[in-house]
């Protein structure tokens, strides 16, 4: 079924590991899950593969991929010498939800891989599915967010074949992935600096307390958004968004659910089918067609887990009209406002 052209074949895992390493090893594309979200894995050093990646996703070809490995003695041939920061960081956080930028070697990877930069994203997930994959291979692997480019990154086998059947040539499935968003990427500024491009599972606050004499920039220190769009040219795109109209409403929690309650009342005196994401504590105050928790506002890895699955819930249930609670910018919580607010069109602020 691997090979199979028209529909993708759907692989209990370990016991399809070899071919799914064959099918990559072949020039095929294969998913596979991370502890992040369901990678679409290709041979980085292959061209034609890489570009099916594009293809298969309707990505656009300025937006560079994340680079896959195994094992820390892959990296050798991949990039150029590289600081000790980016060492210790590896040393650190890999296998783990972090991807580094750094300089590529030239000629060691497809140049679609890095979209003509000369830097490369790698990471080292950790997935033990992920993990044996990539060391069957043998191969760097090119591997984006395996879903339909635009639509939310996928967290559950199923989720991938919603976009992409027919479209690829097999998949791992490894049931529900753990994070739930998109590893953090990080860049080495300098010798003593480290800026945030992306936030995710490595959160600013775990970076700076491994990395006491080291400055972590976050957003807030000085790389705005805009700023951040050409750093990370994945930023710039419509990204995670429900075909709905999502609108992020921030402000106390009281404020929030008395605006959501009287904007979804509106909504369905209208005949508009509604939806409402939201927090277990306020999740009662809301009356929607659907209604999806994010879990308790004291569990907000949960929240993180749960985000892309309910996102896509509301397209499968046609609720068009949406709204969404926001949350603490503490640790992984930087993730998630920063992923809602891309998946909404409106963010309104109470205060
Ligand atoms: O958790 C993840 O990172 C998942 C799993 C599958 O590993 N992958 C993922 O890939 O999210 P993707 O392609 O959806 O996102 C890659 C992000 C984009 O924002 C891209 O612009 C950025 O990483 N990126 C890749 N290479 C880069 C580079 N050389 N410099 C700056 N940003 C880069
Ligand atoms: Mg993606």
């Amino acid at each position: 079924a691997q090979h199979n052209n028209n529909r993708c074949g759907t692989h209990e895992a370990a016991a399809w590991l070899e071919e799914a390493a064959e099918t990559l090893q072949g020039g095929g594309l294969v998913a596979f899950p991370t502890e992040t979200v369901y990678g679409l894995g290709a041979d980085a050093r292959n061209t034609d593969a890489v570009a099916g990646i594009f293809r298969a996703k309707g990505r656009p070809s300025d937006n560079p991929l994340i680079v896959h490995i195994a094992d820390s003695g892959q990296l050798d041939e991949l990039v150029k010498p590289y600081p000790p920061l980016a060492g210790k960081l590896m040393e650190l956080f890999w296998p783990g939800p972090l991807t580094i930028v750094l300089p590529v070697q030239s000629g060691a990877l497809s140049p679609l891989v890095t979209a003509n930069l000369p830097t490369v994203g790698v990471r080292m997930p950790d997935h033990p599915l992920a993990l044996e994959l990539l060391r069957r291979a043998g191969c760097p692997v090119a591997a984006p967010s395996a879903n339909r480019s635009g639509r939310p990154s996928p967290t559950e086998a199923s989720h991938v074949l919603d976009d992409l059947d027919g479209l690829i040539h097999g998949i791992v499935d490894g049931g529900a992935t753990g994070v739930g968003l998109e590893s953090t990427v990080v860049e080495l500024l300098d010798e003593q600096t480290v800026a945030i491009l992306r936030p995710g599972g490595i959160t600013l606050e775990k970076l700076r307390r491994a990395l006491p004499d080291i400055a972590v920039l976050g957003g807030e220190d000085g790389l705005s958004d805009q700023e951040e769009a050409p750093r990370s040219p994945g930023m710039k795109y419509i990204h995670y968004a429900p075909q709905g109209e999502l609108t992020l409403v921030e402000g106390s929690p009281e404020q929030t659910e008395a605006y959501i309650a009287a904007r979804l009342a509106e909504a369905s005196a209208r005949g508009e089918r509604t939806g409402v994401l939201a927090f277990s504590e306020s999740i009662r105050r809301y009356e929607a067609d659907v209604k999806m928790n994010m879990g308790s506002r004291q569990r907000l890895d949960e929240a993180a887990a749960r985000l892309y699955a309910a996102l896509r819930r509301f397209d499968e249930e046609g609720a068009v009209s949406l709204w969404a609670e926001s949350c603490s910018e503490e640790g992984i919580g930087r993730a998630l406002m920063n992923r809602l607010s891309k998946a909404a069109s409106k963010v309104i602020k109470l205060n």
